[in-house]
């Protein structure tokens, strides 16, 4: 028996929100923001401390500073029920992500620090011992993961370990990444339709899907927002599932994240794909009826009240 259900590997930092900004920052002056809140941030945190909610067991490898914001990161992963034994220390700080917003729109300033630098040889050999799965985000954001990704979907083969991949966005829009080579080592694709279509350089959904499917290892699933998600199997045959419309929602910050963790959450438990995607929209339309990307995921329990309450659907776990 494996420890761990799911191996989240990837990128830790601290949220720093600002609200309530009197007007955008200056060079040379000083405003004030009537509000702030600091939190856990960064998408492999959130999808892993939402699948621990879900009930899935969950470590986190990872690499932060010897800093507060390293503690911070720890703490909050650990009040989630998230086991932090592979989160390394190291000499680079713990990054941060500054987020002003005013009112619908927000501009955000990240320093990546630790996140940038961590590579494979930061994950414990223990932790292709100990999980079932391993669950990659952001792969743009960390240079060093990117230049080893091959070193660990190769040791995750080897392992017989299932790998779920989202990509998320790249903020230098260079898309370095080669899928025709990545792809086939990867269980379950994760993208959302504007980055399936960048990765692909292609300008429609059609033409994007095109050129992954003779590479996918087994499954692909592109979320389309409040539109809700399509399923692309290997064989090329495909199911779209409408999103549970929240006609209340709170805001849509993590639901791509909490779709990934009620998405894997199934698939470690070996649900057919269909129903592993239902249990996804479920979980991105439960992610809009609270605040932030972890804010409705306070337990299993309080998941399923919301999804019987809200959507009258229960969900599989
Ligand atoms: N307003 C909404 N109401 C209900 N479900 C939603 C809403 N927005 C997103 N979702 C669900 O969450 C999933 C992921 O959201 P999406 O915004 O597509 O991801 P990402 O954050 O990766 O772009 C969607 O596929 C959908 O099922
Ligand atoms: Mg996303």
């Amino acid at each position: 028996m494996k420890q761990y259900h799911i191996a989240a590997i990837g990128e830790l930092n601290v949220d720093i929100i600002l609200n309530g900004i009197e007007s955008e920052p200056e060079i040379g002056k000083e405003k004030f923001a009537r509000d702030m809140t600091v939190t856990l941030g960064s998408s492999t945190a959130i999808f892993a401390a939402n699948a621990a909610a879900l009930g899935s067991k969950v470590c986190f490898v990872g690499l932060v500073g010897r800093d507060s914001f390293g503690e911070l990161v720890c703490s909050s992963l650990e009040a989630k029920g998230v086991d932090t034994r592979f989160i390394k220390k190291g000499n680079t700080p713990t990054g941060a992500t500054v987020c002003m917003n005013y009112g619908e729109d927000r501009a955000n300033l990240t320093y990546q620090g630790a996140m940038d630098v961590m590579d494979f040889e930061d994950i414990h050999p223990e932790v292709f011992e100990q999980c079932s799965h391993i669950h990659l985000s952001s792969l743009f954001m960390q240079s060093g993961l990117l230049k080893d990704i091959h070193k660990i979907l190769d040791m995750a083969a080897l392992k017989g370990i299932t790998v779920s991949l989202d990509t998320q966005w790249d903020p230098l829009e260079k898309w370095n990444l080669d899928y025709t080579a990545v792809l086939p080592k990867v269980s379950v694709f994760l993208p959302n339709e504007k980055e399936l279509q960048a990765l692909t350089g292609t300008s429609d959904l059609e033409s994007a899907i095109g050129k992954v499917l003779p590479y996918l290892g087994n499954a692909m699933v592109v979320k389309c927002g409040s539109k809700g998600s399509l399923l692309v199997k290997k064989d090329g045959s495909r199911s779209f599932l409408p999103a549970f419309l929240n006609k209340n929602v709170v805001d849509a910050i993590g639901a791509g994240d909490s779709f990934n963790s009620g998405f894997v959450s199934a698939f470690v438990k070996g649900l057919p794909l269909e129903d592993c995607q239902k249990t996804g929209n479920l979980t991105g339309a439960v992610n809009t009826t609270g605040a932030g990307g972890t804010g409705a995921f306070t337990s299993l329990e309080a998941v399923r009240r919301i999804c019987k309450e809200k959507f009258q659907e229960t969900i599989a776990l």
